[in-house]
This record gives structure tokens, C-alpha cells and sequence, in this order.
């Protein structure tokens, strides 16, 4: 599943949210079987197959991806993958949202469109979250990966309680998983 080119390949960072995932997730799922479960940013598929795998009904797993090479791969591993810009072609609410988004600073950094998050590095998050209370269910929780890169967010300025639920230090930036209730 990792050899599409074009398609944004698994590193530290989606390794990193796919442990989280397989801590977090079963809990939630015990406490509620039809979990709804969204990713934006899809890529590879990586998070599709793992929250299948920990037992969320494919009918009720989610995902979408500004690339239509990464639409095609998702779909062709028989997931529900839509091209959209964040939320603009998603519907409904979720009980999960999760985004490994593009969050590296432009010019210092980085200039791939997988992983440049604008000028400050956070611009397409602080879209995300803007957009992604209109989709969290009651007791919703987003589960969103940021580098110490990045300009900080903060998360109660933009209407969500935060808590860190996992970082990685790589050589040369700190990546931290926050898990996000909205308030
Ligand atoms: C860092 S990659 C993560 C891919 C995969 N989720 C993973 O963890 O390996 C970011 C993904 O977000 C997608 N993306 C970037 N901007 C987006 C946007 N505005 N709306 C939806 N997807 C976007 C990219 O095409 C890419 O697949």
C-alpha cells in the first residue's frame, strides 16, 4: 500500500498518530460501537486500515484528500475517500476527526504541499479547526498532530480544551498529538 507515488508517504509523523490511534481509539469504540470516524488528509490510507483494523465498521469510516491520487489509492483500498478541501465536500457530523495536516513553516522548512502549512506553519490548521466544530458529534474528539516548528496554537482561543496525548522529538523538531474536546 506504501508504493503510489504522488501519494504522501508514511513517516515519523504518521507512525507517530497511528500508535495514538491504537491506544485511543478502543476506548471510545467500547463506550460506542457506531463510532462515526473522519480523517481529513487521508494520504496513503495508513489511518484508514488501522482504525479498521480495531474494529470500526468500514460503513462508518470516513476520509478525504485535497490530492485525487490520494482519493484514488483510499478508494481503491475499498475506503470512503473524497477529494475535498478540509470540510468544504464533507457532510454530517463525527464522532473522531483526525488530521496529520501540512504543518511545517514555508520557506525555512519546507515546500512540499503535503507537509507546508503556510508562511507560519499553522494556517491550514487554524482552518481545520475553524471548520471542524461544525462537525464533531456530542463528546466529539479531534485528534490533530502540530510541530514545535509551527507557530503555536492556542487551542482555547480557537474554542477547543486541549490535552497532549503523545510527542516524538525527531532531530530537529518536537511533534506532539493533541486530543481536542470542543468547549
Ligand atoms: C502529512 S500528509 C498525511 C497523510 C496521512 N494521513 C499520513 O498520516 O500519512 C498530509 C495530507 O493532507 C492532504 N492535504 C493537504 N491539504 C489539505 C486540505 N486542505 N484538505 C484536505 N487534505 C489536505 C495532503 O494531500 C496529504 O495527503
Amino acid at each position: 500500500m506504501y508504493e503510489t507515488s504522488e501519494v504522501y508517504h508514511p513517516k515519523e509523523d504518521s507512525f507517530l498518530m497511528s500508535s495514538i490511534l491504537k491506544k485511543q481509539l478502543p476506548r471510545l469504540l467500547e463506550k460506542k460501537p457506531n463510532l462515526k470516524f473522519l480523517e481529513i488528509g487521508a494520504g496513503s490510507g495508513i489511518h484508514l486500515e488501522t482504525v479498521f483494523n480495531i474494529g470500526i465498521k468500514k460503513e462508518n469510516i470516513f476520509s478525504c484528500d485535497i490530492n485525487p491520487k490520494a482519493v484514488e489509492h483510499c478508494n481503491l483500498l475499498g475506503f470512503n475517500c473524497v477529494q475535498s478541501d478540509l470540510f468544504k465536500k464533507i457532510s454530517g457530523k463525527f464522532d473522531v476527526i483526525i488530521f496529520n495536516p501540512p504543518y511545517l513553516p514555508e520557506d525555512r522548512f519546507d515546500k512540499e504541499k503535503d507537509t507546508t502549512g503556510g508562511k507560519k506553519g499553522n494556517e491550514i490548521i487554524l482552518r481545520f479547526l475553524k471548520q471542524a466544530k461544525n462537525h464533531l458529534n456530542e463528546k466529539g474528539k479531534i485528534f490533530l498532530i502540530t510541530s514545535s516548528l509551527a507557530e503555536d496554537i492556542n487551542f482555547l482561543e480557537q474554542g477547543y480544551f486541549s490535552k497532549q496525548v503523545g510527542c516524538e522529538k525527531l532531530f530537529f523538531e518536537r511533534l506532539c498529538i493533541w486530543e481536542l474536546d470542543s468547549i
